[in-house]
């Protein structure tokens, strides 16, 4: 079945068929996929508890729908196109053929080390076909993939390996990112030190640094591949088991597991794929996110494949050798659809259009943009230098929690504005609700987003925890999940994401807790306390604030910020370090000790004239201080 919508006024009845009819409507959707056995259910839900169990009963695996029912008519269509991070290295292409063989044989490596049904894997590796083929050999065998972004520290591989208690992790040697070459293998051991229930760590070749190899503990990818058959059956899953667990920050300091599973998540993110982007067969999709985050689980991973199409999957960085590199690709693959994040084209826009000339970007059809809210300027510069004026732009709203887009135009059918992210997608039903939870009904309005009614792809339980599920999303407005982002709906109802409302801040399009921010500062030698705020930042989106006291006053304050710096590095990766540390002597609290961030983030953003009432602060004269010492 075509799940293509082909018209506005399709849309338009498909909605209205979805609102009315949420299990008729996504019982069609999902009789185009492969079930070993249909479902007996299609919804049960209840947004009190947290619970939601979408296509009850059904079995499947998703690596049927994503390898095998492609091979017969389409095994020699390519599945991954991969580009490496140095343009003169050769590139890989994988047909749905040797996709499917290649899972196979790595699916028997993880059974070998006694991977089974249910066990948590974590992959922690570059973006090489391996991260790919490893994460589909866990979903061949029903093992639970954790990916770990390849950027995060030890400690939060460790936190998350811990969480999760997995028993075996993917790795590689080394990666590739630009001119830098990072140690992958190193920074595992240092977590694995702290991780008892890793039995096995599998490590793939791809810098080939020198490692460290425990005997009993570590082998080599290869080497292991030769030693077990090409033949793996997949695994029979219920529509409602775990497919992967992924961490993302939250307002708390812990990062929290979202749970996806196997129907729900499957149907939802080829829908979207197919839809938001109207893939033709025989296109080339690039999505340029990482696959350690959810971008790349669903639209370079599981949407496309489980579609039959092409998805690109690139190494490197967009500035490396030079800042055409992302045109370099279109060029070379003929890519149609583009899928990158408002960080990425603000960071190009920079360096100006000299590096797009004379690059043939004449295959593009479709612009995406993800992560963050794309400011008008960028998006009519991606319109007009990279869509030339022809390509339809899809500003796509979603969240690690709902799975896939929910909010954001179909390509080429819904009229488009700039920072919009226009409608809700079928099956999708955002409501703007005020302070006290009342939903603001009309257009022309602005509140909190939330989402009234479950669809395939929203998030199950945050691993080890339900409760924390149950609190975070869907105990703040009662029988809504609550997104945590602000929003408006304008005169002619379309939507436009105005940010988070919560202590989170979104760099780069990546999702950083403040407090988590605040407890790796904390950390540090000397540092007595810290708060942590974002502020608009022109190339990452927002940028972090970090007001830091200490013990006693840095004697080089300069010094003193870089060894911060380390500490969040180590701590949680080089995407947390703040980019402005302001040393204060104290920060303005409330009486009842309650830190007032609406202070912070003013002086953050460098408005320092209104601060509004600072009356019910124990000691008003913090501000004046922070005021005057602002970076
Ligand atoms: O604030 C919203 C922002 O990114 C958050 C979700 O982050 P994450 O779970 O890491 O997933 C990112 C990729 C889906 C949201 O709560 N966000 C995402 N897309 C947009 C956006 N903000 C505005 N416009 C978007 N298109």
């Amino acid at each position: 079945m075509d799940l293509k919508i082909n018209s506005f006024e399709e849309y338009q009845e498909k909605y209205q068929q979805s609102v009315e009819d949420p299990e008729g409507f996504w019982g069609e959707v999902a009789q185009s996929f492969y079930w070993r056995k249909p479902w007996k259910k299609t919804l049960e839900w209840d947004f009190n508890e947290a619970n939601i169990k979408w296509f009850k009963g059904g079995k499947l695996n998703i690596t049927e729908n994503c390898l095998d029912r492609h091979l017969a008519e389409n095994g020699n269509t390519p599945a991954i196109i991969w580009e490496p991070n140095n343009p003169d290295e050769s590139t890989v292409t994988l047909t749905y053929k040797v996709l499917h063989q290649r899972v196979c044989r790595f699916a028997n490596v993880l059974k070998k080390h006694g991977a089974k049904k249910g066990d948590r894997i974590c992959i922690y590796m570059p973006m090489i076909p391996e991260l790919a083929i490893a994460v589909l050999a866990c979903a061949r065998i029903g093992a639970v993939h954790s990916v770990v972004f390849g950027g995060f520290s030890s400690q939060s591989i460790a936190d998350r390996i811990n969480d999760a208690e997995c028993n075996i992790v993917v790795t590689s040697d080394g990666s590739y990112r630009g001119n830098k070459e990072i140690p992958l293998k190193s920074t595992v051991d240092d977590a694995l030190i702290q991780c008892p229930s890793v039995q096995k760590v599998i490590v793939s070749t791809r810098t080939r640094t020198p490692v460290s190899m425990l005997k009993g503990r570590d082998c080599w990818w290869e080497d292991e591949e030769k030693s077990v058959s090409g033949d793996c059956p997949a695994e029979e899953m219920d529509a409602e088991d775990m497919l992967f667990i992924l961490y993302t920050s939250g307002s708390t300091g812990k990062p929290k597991g979202v749970v996806h599973t196997t129907g729900g998540y499957m149907v939802y993110a080829a829908y979207t794929f197919q839809n938001v982007f109207q893939y033709q067969p025989g296109q080339v999709h690039f999505c340029t996110a990482d696959i350690g985050w959810i971008t790349g689980h669903s639209y370079i991973v599981y949407g496309p494949l489980a579609s039959g199409a092409t998805s690109l999957m690139f190494e490197g960085v967009p500035t490396y050798p030079d800042a055409g590199r992302f045109w370099d690709v279109v060029e070379k693959y003929k890519v149609n659809v583009l899928y990158t994040a408002p960080t990425a084209i603000r960071s190009l826009m920079g360096f100006g259009t000299g590096f797009i000339d004379g690059k043939d970007l004449s295959s593009l059809t479709t612009l995406g943009s993800v992560g963050e809210p794309i400011n008008e300027e960028a998006w009519h510069w991606y319109d007009d230098n990279i869509g030339k004026n022809k390509c339809p732009i899809v500003d796509t709203w979603w969240q690690t929690e709902t799975g896939g887009i929910m909010i954001s135009p179909i390509a080429g059918i819904t009229p488009t504005k700039p920072g919009y992210a226009t409608l809700p997608l079928p099956g999708v039903q955002p409501v703007l609700v005020d302070e006290q939870g009342q939903e603001i009904e009309g257009n022309d309005v602005s509140g909190n987003l939330c989402i009234k009614f479950p669809w395939p792809g929203i998030i199950r339980t945050t691993y080890g925890d339900h409760e924390r599920c149950r609190q975070t999303y869907f105990s703040t407005y009662k029988g809504m999940y609550f997104t945590g982002d602000g929003c408006l709906r304008d005169a002619d109802g379309y939507y436009r994401i105005t940010g988070r409302v919560d202590d989170v801040i979104n760099v780069s399009g990546h999702r950083i807790g403040t407090a988590e921010v605040e407890n790796a500062i904390n950390m540090h030698l000397g540092v007595v306390e810290s708060a942590v705020v974002g502020y608009p930042h022109d190339v990452k989106g927002q940028g972090i604030y970090a007001y830091v006291i200490c013990e006693k006053t840095p004697a080089d304050a300069d010094l003193t910020r870089k060894d911060i710096l380390a500490t969040v590095t180590r701590i949680i990766g080089p995407i947390a370090k703040p980019d402005k540390i302001q040393f204060v002597s104290g920060l303005p609290k409330t009486r009842s000790g309650k830190i007032m961030r609406r202070i912070l983030r003013k002086v953050a953003e460098g408005e320092t004239s209104n601060l509004g009432d600072i009356s019910t602060l124990l000691d008003p004269a913090v501000v004046e201080e922070i005021k005057s010492g602002a970076l």
